[in-house]
């Protein structure tokens, strides 16, 4: 899938890995609309990317994930300025066991509802020009990370969402294809006082933190290459593909009958 002229929607753009996936895909010449929750952080990445690709190749899009109303708008906004949407990157996440129940609805709940969104638009059965949605699960959604299940839960919830869908749009024709990129630690604001994060499992922080501190870690353009090869590798439907600092795993799981 050739980027250039393509329409894409990054959701937890205005940092980390959302951001090293926009500058990605606009070198390779996408458009992008950058939707967050974090106004400052948006606003000045944008006056940065206009610099450097044009005021005419981006949209700040100030919206939380959770708000139907607000993705709708944010929908509608893209739609009017480009025209259309090819490429969606769930991206935005939270790691807080402490609000377990915040970081179910950022990072389970508004993957969905945002899926669901652009289906409405993307849908080859409804009139749409199909594409693809790379949703950011993580490690943590292939096996557990102990001091944070709730966080693990979510990101196997993204993993197994974003199978499923792509069963489904292969089944019913949607023209969409889905697939889920699996980090291992990268180093974002997300890892920053992990220990004040993790509540009632603060005290399993160590084998993390030790990691942390010895700087294993991916960085973010590592992370948005491997996602790059998701979104524009056409064989690529219903893949979790790993991406560690010692290289990248496309992963097998047992065949559901
Ligand atoms: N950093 C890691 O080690 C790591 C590893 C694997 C997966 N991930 C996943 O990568 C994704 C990006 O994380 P990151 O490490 O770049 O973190 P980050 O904290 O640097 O960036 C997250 C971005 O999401 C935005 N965001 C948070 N809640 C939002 C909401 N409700 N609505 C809209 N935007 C919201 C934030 O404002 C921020 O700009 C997350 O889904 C995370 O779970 C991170």
């Amino acid at each position: 899938m050739a980027l250039n002229g393509k329409i894409a929607v990054v959701t937890g753009a205005a940092q980390g890995i959302g951001r090293a996936i926009t500058e990605l895909l606009l070198q390779n010449g996408a458009k992008v609309a950058l939707l967050d929750a974090n106004k400052t952080n948006g606003e000045s990445l944008k006056e940065v990317l206009d610099k450097l690709f044009g005021e005419q190749t981006t949209l700040f899009l100030h919206c939380n994930v959770e708000s139907e109303e607000q993705i709708k708008a944010a929908f509608q906004k893209t739609l009017g300025t480009f025209g259309r949407i090819d490429i969606l990157c769930n991206n935005a996440g939270i790691l807080n066991e402490e609000e377990w129940e915040k970081t179910i609805s950022i990072n389970l709940a508004a993957v969905v509802r945002t899926t669901y969104m652009a289906l409405e638009h993307m849908n080859k059965m409804t009139g749409g020009q199909g594409g693809v949605i790379v949703n950011t699960a993580s490690m943590a959604g292939l096996g557990p990370l102990k001091c944070c299940p709730v966080y693990t839960a979510t990101k196997h919830g993204v993993v197994g969402f974003t199978r499923a869908m792509a069963a489904a749009s292969t089944a019913a024709g949607y023209g969409i294809r889905f697939n889920a990129i699996c980090p291992g630690l990268v180093k974002t604001e997300m890892l920053s006082s992990l220990s004040n994060k993790l509540g009632q499992f603060s005290h399993l922080a160590e084998e993390t933190n030790t990691i942390i501190a010895d700087k294993k870690m991916l960085n973010v353009t590592e992370v948005a290459d491997c996602l790059l090869e998701l979104v524009t590798d056409e064989t690529k439907n219903g893949e979790a593909l790993q991406v560690r600092c010692n290289g990248k795993k496309y992963m097998t799981f047992p065949v559901f009958t």
